[in-house]
């Protein structure tokens, strides 16, 4: 009871919760869930970006992108660690991931067809990402949201280096201006999915506000992300797909058309147009990277005994 009392009262003051101290076991399995989930989409998110890693157009651009994909794997790998010190094994959430028992973000699982593809990821996926993720650095969970101050500080970067490549499409031939109003075409509303559910379908929203891990519902979050990026469409000089976008004076924000709920319940379901692709290599660079495993675990071994000794 006086556990229980406490840890509404570090709720109730805005502050943290850490991995010592007692916790409801719905709220340390709804944080699981989510670091979980999260940590699973940075690592299958390295997969369509990394796509182009040979078929960058400039050692600069190579230089560039070789460094956010990396940034995205140290992403997954601070979320494991802050999924780790709620109780859970790594080894245990990877095996989820591989069976389709844990869920991923459904924008991984679209394709990345042309190099646009690239920059539009940077501007809308991790736009989208910028705008869910910094409330979270305020969760009332310590260690994920002291993870999530770093991974803001990398993913505005990756928005910014995405917005940068577009500009360089938009200045320059016809065929690159429609390779990228292209790419828009086919990413805009799998970004607006990135936000989960409508609000009055999003089961887990109500309980997580109430433990202040979610600050804000799916389509706040959503509506101010069409907010800040319909501006922008406009300097990169694109149309974004959706006839129905206008501002609203009255609302002070953007008129938006209606998502197609049907395909985000398919993509989460597993038939996406990459789902079985993602998966399958993924499962495949984990069991040919067995002995990375195996050889940095002996190190580990050995390097611990020279201390003992
Ligand atoms: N893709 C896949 N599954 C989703 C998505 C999505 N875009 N959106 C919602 N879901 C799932 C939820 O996980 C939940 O399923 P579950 O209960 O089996 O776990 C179900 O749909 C219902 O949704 P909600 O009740 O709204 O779920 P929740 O409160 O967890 O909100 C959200 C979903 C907004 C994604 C939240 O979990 C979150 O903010 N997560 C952290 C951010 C994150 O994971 N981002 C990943 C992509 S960004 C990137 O990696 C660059």
């Amino acid at each position: 009871m006086e556990q229980q009392a406490h840890f509404e009262a570090v709720l109730a003051a805005d502050e943290r919760i850490e991995p010592r101290d007692w916790m409801p076991e719905k709220y340390r399995a709804t944080l699981i869930r989510q670091i979980a989930q999260h940590a699973h989409s940075e690592i299958i998110g390295m997969q369509p970006e990394g796509a182009w890693l040979t078929r960058a157009p400039s050692l600069r651009r190579k230089a560039i992108l070789l460094a956010k994909v990396q940034d995205e794997a140290g992403h997954g790998m601070y979320l494991y660690s802050a999924a780790e010190t709620l109780g859970v094994d790594r080894a245990d959430l990877l095996d989820r991931l591989h069976t389709g028992t844990q869920k991923y973000s459904t924008i991984f699982n679209y394709p990345t067809l042309t190099w646009a593809d690239v920059g539009v990821i940077g501007w809308l996926v991790d736009g989208a990402a910028i705008v869910n993720q910094v409330p979270l650095c305020r969760c009332s969970y310590g260690p994920y949201a002291r993870a999530m101050i770093r991974i803001c500080k990398e993913e505005s970067f990756h928005q910014r280096q995405g917005f940068e490549m577009l500009l360089a499409l938009r200045d320059g031939t016809d065929a690159q201006r429609e390779m990228l109003q292209d790419a828009v075409n086919r990413w805009w509303w799998p970004s607006l999915m990135m936000f989960g559910p409508p609000d009055a379908a999003s089961t887990n929203s109500a309980q997580s506000m109430a433990w202040r891990i979610k600050r804000h519902s799916n389509d706040e979050l959503r509506q101010r992300f069409v907010d800040m990026t319909a501006p922008q469409a406009d300097v990169l000089g694109v149309k974004l797909p959706d006839e129905k976008l206008r501002w609203n004076a009255e609302r002070n924000s953007y008129d938006f058309g209606e998502i197609d709920w049907d395909e985000f319940a398919r993509v989460v379901k597993g038939d996406g147009p990459c789902n079985a692709e993602r998966i399958e290599r993924r499962v495949a660079a984990h069991t040919e990277g067995a002995w990375v495993r195996e050889a940095a675990l002996a190190y580990a071994k050995k390097q611990a005994a020279k201390v003992d000794a």
